[in-house]
């Protein structure tokens, strides 16, 4: 998703928005671009592709200047192209405005204006507000900027840059100001403030900040001045480093043991869950649980449906974030609805957020970045607390995900039954999981063998299908390659026509009961000159040894998705190296998406 940076104070504004347009390339993005405001006027420099282009052609072409805005493009409007790259200028080149979201009238407001004789360069929705500010501002720009608002429909976060000040308005996408040593800096996440500001303040929809050297100042969008403090916070920085690892994907599956650590630390006293809620009433006597989110979250929703109907026996339905927000849910009493995200500003789940709240559901976020719109909107938040997670492709956050969804079965039943060998059992996985990271090699090797595969299949039963479902996202997300999930015993109804030597069926198998079962779903596949990779546990492994193997470490079959995920994320980053694609940045995606 786009990432706007932008910077007003003593130093030199080039380097402090490369830096920050560096920190934000994790969002996903094709183009980039900055303003500068030097003596002779405000330069632009824009085009297509990465940071590092941009970096070098300004090293031989430096803008000197104190103030500018920066931008990282998630093509919505309009193809990859330098024209369509941000920052955009107005008609007269007076104003530079770079935007994140999307304007949805852009068109009636390009023919109205194109009518009053401006002149568009580009395809983009974000254009229209460059020449809109023009329109309105040819006598007070603050005046204007509050008439052109009145006319924007849609999403954004966008900063226009006019003489020597900044002007932000924020309606939908996340916006972040930061107050340095004379200095002002904002960005689209804490990241991008690249540890300069230890004081910040997040934007509200329909607020305004106007940012000087020395000064700066909130608003509403009808004008009107508002006080906002702004508050110590410590943002990690170090974390968005690879700390010696080649990608951060590998970094951060490698991490996940110490994730988990973190979430038993932080969440389990003794044999007790540590939640600590506003209004913990709220959870006892639950009818029906909504678990509501995208991706990868959604499929960590999958998982936490099974581990709570199966520990806690409450009714539990996962709904993707975009259809639940077309849904028209039966409320059934005493309902609480779960959204789970790693950012906190994916717009489909925070749609979804404000639906359930607009229906009176009791609301709780699992989230993973603090001081995120969703995090700040719910009713109950829980911190997934993944740290910061920078490839595309989520992993340690699914882990902390269905870690937390895993406590939360618990504390619905913990008053009601004894706790301490599921929580015996949780605290094992750290350790778990490190064995599971034993299998490093040998899957490089798989992934070796199998990275030509056209077409790749994950089938599991019960839990191990909620796996196939993120194992599946995960392939495609980093290798390109075409991926789907099967309940393992739904592949036989159709599907299984597919099956030829082109193809790699994935069958998880860490269900004990299950186990014959899935064999024979493998043999069926195989039969039809299909390859099979078989991931179970060493005390069945005399059933499967016909096929390739993956020998899972032992573990109790309630927490499968912890374990059996690893070696399929693993999987698909070996994949994506040995295709030679860009692990971390996998064509277009990106991390956050905060548009509908
Ligand atoms: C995960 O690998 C994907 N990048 C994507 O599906 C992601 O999980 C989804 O967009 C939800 O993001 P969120 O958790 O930040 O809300």
């Amino acid at each position: 998703m786009c990432g706007i940076v932008g910077y007003v104070g003593t130093e030199e504004a080039q380097d402090i928005l490369l830096r920050g347009l560096k920190t934000l390339e994790y969002r996903g993005y094709d183009s980039v671009g900055v303003s500068i405001k030097s003596d002779d006027g405000i330069k632009l420099c824009k085009m297509s592709g990465r940071v590092a282009g941009l970096e070098s052609y300004l090293e031989k072409n430096r803008i000197s200047g104190l103030i500018g805005i920066g931008h990282t493009r998630w093509a919505t409007h309009g193809g990859v192209s330098q024209m369509n790259s941000h920052p955009h200028a107005s008609f007269s080149k007076k104003i530079h405005i770079v935007h994140n979201g999307i304007i949805e009238n852009y068109a009636d407001l390009k023919v109205f204006l194109q009518g009053k004789g401006f002149y568009f360069e580009s395809e983009t929705d974000s254009e229209v507000i460059a020449h809109l500010l023009e329109y309105y501002c040819c006598d007070n720009f603050f005046d204007g900027l509050i008439e052109s608002l009145r006319h924007l429909t849609g999403v954004f976060a966008f900063a226009a840059m006019f003489g020597e000040e900044i002007y932000i308005a924020k309606k939908g996408s996340p916006i972040v100001v930061g107050h340095g040593l004379q200095e002002y800096i904002f960005s689209s996440d804490l990241s991008g403030l690249s540890g300069r500001a230890r004081d910040v303040v997040f934007l509200e929809d329909g607020e305004i900040a106007v940012l000087r050297s020395s000064s700066c100042d909130f608003f509403s969008f009808s004008g009107e001045k508002i006080d906002k403090q702004f508050m110590e916070v410590n943002f990690d920085s170090s974390e968005s480093l690879l700390e010696g690892y080649p990608h951060y994907m590998v970094k951060e599956i490698f991490q996940q043991a110490e994730v988990l650590e973190r979430i038993i630390q932080n969440y389990i006293d003794k044999n007790s869950i540590a939640f600590s809620f506003m209004n913990p009433g709220c959870f006892s006597e639950l009818k029906k649980i909504y678990i509501v989110a995208c991706g990868t979250a959604y499929h960590a929703g999958l998982v936490g449906k099974s581990i709570i109907e199966g520990y806690s026996r409450i009714s539990v339905e996962v709904v993707v974030a975009s259809e639940f927000i077309n849904n028209d849910p039966i409320l059934e009493g005493n309902t609480l609805c779960i959204l789970i995200s790693q950012s906190g500003e994916t717009m489909d789940t925070l749609f979804a957020l404000r639906k359930a709240k607009s229906l009176g559901i009791y609301t709780l976020a699992i989230v993973n970045s603090r001081f995120s719109t969703i995090s700040r909107e719910a009713d109950e938040v829980l911190y997934s607390l993944a740290g910061v997670e920078i490839a595309v492709a989520s992993t340690k956050a699914y882990i902390s995900q269905i870690g937390v969804l895993y406590l939360f079965a618990a504390y619905l039943s913990g008053y009601k039954r004894d706790l301490s060998e599921f929580l015996d059992t949780f605290r094992q996985l750290p350790r778990v999981l490190r064995e599971t990271f034993c299998l490093d090699s040998q899957i490089e090797g798989l992934a070796e063998r199998f990275s030509s595969k056209n077409k790749v299949f994950f089938i599991g039963r019960g839990l191990d299908y909620a796996s196939a479902v993120e194992a599946s996202l995960k392939l495609k997300e980093v290798s390109y390659i075409s991926s789907e999930a099967y309940p393992a015993g739904e592949l036989k109804h159709g599907t299984i026509a597919l099956i030829d030597d082109q193809t790699l069926t994935i069958a998880i198998s860490s269900q004990e009961s299950l186990n014959s079962k899935m064999i024979s779903n493998a043999k069926e596949v195989q039969a039809r000159g299909g390859d099979v990779l078989f991931l179970g546990k060493s005390s069945s492994h005399d059933d499967f040894s016909t096929f390739e193997t993956l020998i899972l470490p032992e573990f109790d079959s309630m927490f499968a998705p912890f374990v059996t995920i690893v070696p399929l994320q693993l999987f698909a980053y070996y994949t994506s190296l040995k295709l030679g694609l860009d692990v971390d940045k996998p064509r277009n995606l990106a991390k956050s998406v905060t548009v509908e």
